[in-house]
């Protein structure tokens, strides 16, 4: 079991990695607020791995969960709620708290109900996809989708405790897993030590070893903790390094209809960034070609649909977030060292443009180009 705390704008949070995390979750409970506390999941995510959870978490834990509907489906207005009313009525007091068992989806809605329910109460986050445990279940964002787009009302409300047990990631899909690892390798990029780490870590990730997993989860909290200890609400520039790759990947994620997962979108966008990298940020050729090759590699992204990359074109031309000098990227000048710049819509693309080119599937090279 590995374990680890940090202190971000006055709030601590500890993580525990490890499988059987959840053991003595009671403790840690009563330790974070003495009062009752409340499982929101999902029926899908419950039924595999919520008996575990409530084990752990004894008497303190209502035995009865909320349930949200599964994937981004929870992410609502009306879901958000429902859910408010129901921690109400079932009896929540200040001196409890609320514990989000799930994907990234779970722990957005469950984070953002306890950061409202009575003002504000104690939120364990307990994430079950790569995804969720290697990135979003840190941090403190919470929130739900609006019709005009995704994450558009949210508040900052970190975990007072992020308790990833390894063996709930063992059901995880294969393709959901390899989605997972595209955040795991962005943010191996960042850090010097862990980029070096992967070099030993990739085939047996590539494997799904317990082992590689467990590491490559704690190591991507630990980088995410620096980042967001540096930079709790993403104003200095430090947290928005995590962004690498998402400028073109949600994007693309959007443009696919959602027909590819975030993370093979911002597998996508990845390579993109790293060829821009080598043009803008003095990013080494060899090492852009190593890192795409390992992107590839691990997430084994399908190609988007022509119609999808044009959508892309007209998603990043009309970027709420650009202004007059362009829109805000993230390049890699040396694995652990990324740069923010301003690129061109049309720079983006041309980079995006030349990664789908070059790549047939991700994971097969066109002939003709250097592997
Ligand atoms: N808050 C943040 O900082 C942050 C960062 C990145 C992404 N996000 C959000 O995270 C969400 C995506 O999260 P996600 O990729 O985890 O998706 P998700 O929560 O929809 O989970 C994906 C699917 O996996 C299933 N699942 C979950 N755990 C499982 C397990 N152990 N075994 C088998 N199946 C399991 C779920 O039931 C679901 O169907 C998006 O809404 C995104 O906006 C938030
Ligand atoms: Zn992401």
């Amino acid at each position: 079991m590995r374990r680890f705390s940090f202190v971000a704008a006055g709030a601590r949070t500890d993580v525990l990695v490890g499988k059987g995390a959840y053991a003595g979750l009671d403790r840690r409970l009563r330790h974070i607020a003495p009062g009752r506390w409340f499982l929101i999941s999902s029926k899908k995510v419950f039924l595999l791995h919520g008996g575990s959870l409530l084990a752990g978490g004894g008497d303190r834990l209502d035995p009865k969960p909320l349930f949200v509907p599964d994937g981004e489906a929870a992410k609502t207005w009306d879901v958000l709620g429902r859910l408010l009313e129901e921690l109400v009525r079932r009896g929540l007091r200040r001196d409890g708290g609320v514990v989000a068992l799930g994907g990234g989806t779970v722990g957005d809605v469950a984070g953002l109900a306890a950061a409202l329910a009575l003002r504000g109460v104690a939120v364990v986050q307990a994430p079950t996809t790569l995804l969720a445990a290697s990135d979003s279940a840190l941090g403190g964002k919470t929130a739900v989708d609006l019709p005009s787009g995704k994450n558009l009302a949210g508040a900052f409300h970190p975990a007072r405790l992020v308790v990833v047990d390894t063996s709930a990631l063992v059901t995880l899909p294969l393709r959901a897993y390899r989605s997972g690892l595209a955040e795991v390798v962005k943010t191996s990029m960042l850090d010097a030590g862990f980029h070096r780490a992967m070099a030993r870590l990739e085939a047996p990730l590539s494997a799904r070893e317990p082992a590689a997993v467990s590491e490559a989860v704690r190591r991507s909290l630990g980088v995410k903790a620096r980042a967001v200890t540096l930079d709790p609400f993403e104003r200095t520039g430090e947290r928005a390094a995590l962004n690498l790759g998402h400028t073109v990947g949600h994007a693309l994620e959007t443009a696919s209809g959602h027909r590819l997962e975030h993370g093979e979108a911002v597998a996508w966008g990845l390579l993109a960034a790293l060829h821009l990298s080598v043009k803008r940020a003095g990013l080494p050729r060899g090492t852009a070609e190593a890192l795409a090759g390992r992107v590839v590699r691990l997430v084994k992204a399908p190609r988007p649909s022509a119609a999808a990359v044009f959508r892309v074109a007209a998603l990043l031309r009309a970027d709420k977030k650009a202004d007059r000098v362009g829109l805000r990227a993230v390049l890699l000048a040396r694995p652990g060292r990324a740069v923010l710049v301003r690129a061109e819509a049309a720079e983006l693309l041309e980079a995006f443009e030349g990664v789908l080119a070059r790549y047939n599937t991700v994971g097969w090279v066109l002939p003709g180009f250097r592997a």
